[in-house]
């Protein structure tokens, strides 16, 4: 199941477009801020197709029915450009718990990279509901192997991905290579991807343009 969030015109579209915008991009404050509203934003949607329960709540005047979430999801993000997407999720669901691992492309000579996982710090994943998100859902293959790597950890009862901006082909390979109960939350689709799995037209490195470039 994937839901594309920018279909629709709201306000995540203005924080797209200003994400996109190479002038824009100058201000990585807004960058970042503007990374995390859309987190802030998808964890919302997202809030929609968790499990919730019914309690009683005592107010200074009586007690009212509210639903409260049954569960407190994991979310879960890959360094480093996860960071503001995660913290934007973070302030919607504030007693999640919380997953971070690394990945990063291994680059050789001839031009050609594969994905290294190194670092994971995750909870118990049995019968939880996991979010994974990923600011930039390019070929699929480090979702992909985060997956696994988080797999270690339990199976979680539910998966939901989140992406700001993903390929076409980064979502047909997360359909073939995911469990078919992951939902997929991205907020655009861009057709193109480079040879080096950039986005086109995308934004840049979401990494670079948060925190800076690196060597
Ligand atoms: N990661 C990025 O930061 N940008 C892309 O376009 C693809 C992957």
């Amino acid at each position: 199941m994937i839901f594309e969030l920018g279909k629709e015109n709201s306000i995540l579209n203005q924080f797209i477009a200003e994400m996109r915008d190479e002038e824009i991009q100058k201000d990585s404050m807004r960058f970042r801020r503007n990374l995390e509203r859309a987190g802030e934003i998808c964890a919302y949607e997202i809030s929609k197709k968790l499990e919730w329960e019914k309690k009683e709540i005592t107010t200074p005047l009586g007690v009212a029915n509210a639903s409260v979430l049954k569960q407190q999801p994991v979310i879960a993000t890959i360094l480093r450009a996860g960071l503001p997407f995660h913290r934007g999720m973070l302030n919607i669901f504030d007693k999640a718990e919380n997953a971070f691992i690394s990945a990063y492309r291994k680059h050789h000579p001839d031009g050609t990279f594969e994905v290294q996982v190194e670092y994971m710090a995750c909870p118990d994943l049995n019968d939880k509901a996991l979010i994974l998100c990923d600011p930039m859902l390019a070929s699929g293959q480090s979702i992909e192997l985060v997956f696994k790597a988080l797999k270690r950890n339990g199976i979680p009862k539910k998966i939901h991905i989140a992406s700001l901006l993903a390929s076409s082909e980064g979502v047909e390979y997360v359909k073939k290579h995911l469990p078919n109960n992951v939902i997929l939350w991205v907020c655009a689709i861009d057709e193109e991807l480079t040879s080096k799995a950039y986005i086109v037209p995308g934004l840049g490195d979401a990494g670079d343009l948060a925190f800076g470039n690196k060597l």
